[in-house]
């Protein structure tokens, strides 16, 4: 098995698209993908290839202030095998060389796998955002201090 992590190009937003939609049951979409790699400075975008087939993906959003997960997912065939591990501390890695003082995500509050691997890596709970997904589940808000 062949692996790589590497920054999303234009070409990646298709099978981007369609792995949100499966593994999420929506998606940001071609255009918010789109803008985010042609337009917007402080996003940055990885795909993790695997054999050559894109298998998830981290976005982020990183200023002066403060970073942002946008969004991440590993593909169910892949997942419990390491990868999100993998990809997680690539971008804590990244956020770190950028000198930014702290991560932020907000993250559903049953899902206990992701909650349990951000916690792993030194995310704390702050606050519940409530009501925050279309069906209505609250979303915790999770911070990595880095300084
Ligand atoms: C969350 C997610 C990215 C984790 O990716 P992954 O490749 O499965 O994660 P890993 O195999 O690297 O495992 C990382 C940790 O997650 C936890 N974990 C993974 N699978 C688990 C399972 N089935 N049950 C309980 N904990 C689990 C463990 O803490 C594990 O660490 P360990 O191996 O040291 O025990 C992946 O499950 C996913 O894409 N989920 C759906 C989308 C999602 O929830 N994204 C996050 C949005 S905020």
């Amino acid at each position: 098995m062949k692996y790589q992590i590497r920054e999303m190009t234009i070409n990646d937003i298709p099978d981007i698209v369609d792995g949100e939609t499966r593994i999420f049951g929506e998606t940001l979409g071609f255009d918010m993908f789109y803008s985010e790699l042609s337009l917007n400075p402080f996003a940055f975008y990885f795909v993790l290839e695997i054999d050559e087939g894109i298998r998830g993906y981290i976005g982020l959003w990183i200023d002066k202030e403060h970073a942002e997960v946008v969004n991440f997912y590993i593909d169910k065939e892949f997942q419990n095998q390491g990868f999100g591990k993998m990809v997680l501390e690539f971008a804590i890695k990244l956020c770190e060389m950028s000198k930014v003082p702290m991560i932020s995500l907000e993250v559903r509050e049953h899902n206990d796998v992701a909650i349990k691997l951000y916690e792993k890596y030194g995310f704390k709970f702050s606050h519940k955002r409530e009501k925050y997904y279309k069906d209505l589940e609250d979303a915790l808000v999770m911070i990595k201090d880095l300084r």
